[in-house]
């Protein structure tokens, strides 16, 4: 077995039920400890099969004791945390981070327990200097997503912004709009400009085969590569 030892944050969404579904059948594969606000919403059969790879502590995230727990002999942390569309949120146009504004802690944790590996997913929405857009980029990933969903954009900004810290090894994949896939679709990460060669669709099954390569190659250590099939 490898001796990586991952903690999921956002296990029990889309996107994390699909890196459990690659990772854990890996002969090879990694320990994941999943910190989660409820267990129930975790593949039953897939975590059972898998149960001596997987540790699950069920609490918040700001839940300093829980993260300890969660924290207990990880080398890597992904995050595949984000907010839900609202449409409170739509209409009265306030944005609170509330995943973003418990990463300092997450952080602090990391840190008292040694670890120095973040990966995060966010998105186009936290820009960075001297990208260039086309228009059709532009409309979906900086004017879509603010208008439509202001405070899960504001929440991908703010994740963003506080992961890419350089007291970390981080890599902060912004993705655009998630698919369902086979996992085998191809995967162009890069900054957004001339050369970039990523649609505007990425498949959850890709991004996670992406994800975890990454984990083991670290090709993206201190970077923030948009991603997107092509
Ligand atoms: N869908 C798209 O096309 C798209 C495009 C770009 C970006 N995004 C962003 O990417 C994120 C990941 O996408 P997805 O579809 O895979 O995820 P998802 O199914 O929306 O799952 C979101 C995850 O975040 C967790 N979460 C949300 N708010 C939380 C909070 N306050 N505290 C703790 N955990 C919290 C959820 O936990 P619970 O299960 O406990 O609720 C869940 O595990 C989305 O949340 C969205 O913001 C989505």
């Amino acid at each position: 077995m490898s001796t990586e030892s991952i903690l999921v944050l956002g296990a029990t969404g889309a996107s994390g039920v699909a890196f459990l579904k690659y990772v854990l059948p890996l002969p090879d594969g990694p320990k994941l400890s999943l910190l989660v606000r409820s267990s129930s919403k975790l593949p039953q059969d897939l975590i059972k099969r898998y149960a001596d790879k997987v540790r699950i502590v069920e609490g918040g995230l700001s839940d300093e004791d829980k993260l300890n727990n969660a924290m207990e002999g990880v080398t890597s942390v992904v995050s595949f945390l984000g907010a839900y569309m609202s449409l409170y949120y739509l209409i009265t146009r306030s944005k609170p981070t509330p995943i973003a504004d418990s990463f300092p802690l997450i952080k602090q944790i990391m840190k008292k327990h040694g670890v120095e590996r973040l990966l995060a997913l966010s998105t186009p929405a936290h820009s960075l200097p001297g990208e260039e857009y086309t228009w059709p980029q532009y409309i979906t990933t900086k004017i879509f997503p603010p208008v439509v969903v202001p405070q899960g954009s504001a929440e991908m900004d703010a994740i963003g912004t506080i992961c890419a810290d350089e007291n970390f090894a981080y890599t902060i994949f912004r993705v655009p709009h998630l698919t369902t896939g086979t996992g085998e679709e191809r995967v162009y990460a890069g900054i957004y400009g001339p050369d970039f060669k990523g649609t505007q669709q990425l498949s959850r099954e890709s991004l996670v085969r992406w994800v975890y390569e990454e984990i083991q190659e670290g090709k993206w250590i201190g970077k923030q590569p948009a991603l997107g099939n092509y």
